[in-house]
């Protein structure tokens, strides 16, 4: 899978995406990310890539020529103006605080894409005839402002990069938080007791089946502690066995 960034500050993405998993990845070659200065695209000699707003106001917009230029060259010979985008487009995505929130699901869906092009706003944002024109999506990471969205982009190529089939190991991702609205069971490692806590009996017990249905009733009681709201969806989506729903009946739980 490839990513493509468009940024002001290419040089805030160097660390995140060149160490552990995503320099393993990106070595080999299960992943390439591509780093676009949009500067590069500004045909002044001082290479501005935002001005005043019309209207007045504070802060500064980033003007539409020189990131409609980035992301048509970036998106190749194909690039169109059309909202019904021809397949082989890759999804033009915009950072911002204002777009849907990024969730696991939405992870899994861009994992699925060949390519994605990430586009990092900033300043009051960006002209709005770009978005209308070229942007097909629009993701925040959380309701929350940050200075521009570069942050966000590392945030969702880490997200997703890790989804990419041959990045980490399957079996990790199918268990994991979120992935069925269940949270983790918690893990232990040695020693068997650590300043005076041991750990769960059961799992040293060499007994599979109950160290299994000891980490599902984890699960399920964690989830329940921390996010009930993640209890209705994996109950609406269906995978709550009738030993699950009787367990946590016993918590308390009382489905919506
Ligand atoms: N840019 C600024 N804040 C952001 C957020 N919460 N998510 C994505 N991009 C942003």
């Amino acid at each position: 899978m490839r990513f493509d960034i468009l940024t002001l500050f290419p040089a805030m993405f160097s660390g995140p995406l060149t160490e552990s998993i995503l320099k393993r990845a990106q070595q080999a070659g299960t992943i390439a990310i591509q780093l676009h200065d949009i500067r590069t695209w500004a045909i002044d000699r001082h290479r501005t890539a935002d001005d005043a707003p019309y209207g007045g106001g504070a802060g500064m917009v980033m003007k539409a020529e020189p990131l409609a230029a980035a992301i048509r060259a970036v998106q190749g010979p194909a690039a169109t103006d059309d909202e019904h985008a021809p397949a082989d487009q890759a999804p033009v995505i915009l950072l911002s605080p204002d777009g849907e929130l990024f969730t696991q699901a939405i992870a899994h869906q861009l994992a699925a894409q060949p390519r994605i092009l990430l586009v990092c706003g900033h300043y009051e944002g960006l002209d709005e005839r770009v978005r209308a024109a070229l942007i097909t999506r629009e993701i925040s990471i959380g309701d929350y402002v940050l200075t521009g969205g570069e942050l966000a982009a590392m945030v969702l190529i880490d997200a997703v990069a890790r989804l990419v089939p041959g990045v980490i190991d399957s079996e990790s991702i199918a268990e994991e938080s979120h992935s069925d609205w269940l949270l983790e069971y918690p893990h232990y490692t040695r020693p068997a007791v650590w300043e005076g806590r041991p750990v769960p009996p059961v799992l040293t017990s060499g007994h599979h089946g109950e160290v299994a249905k000891w980490r599902r009733r984890e699960r399920l009681r964690r989830t329940l502690e921390r996010r009930p709201d993640l209890l209705n969806r994996a109950a609406a989506a269906g995978v709550l066995t009738n030993d699950d729903r009787r367990y946590l009946a016993e918590l308390g739980w009382k489905e919506l």
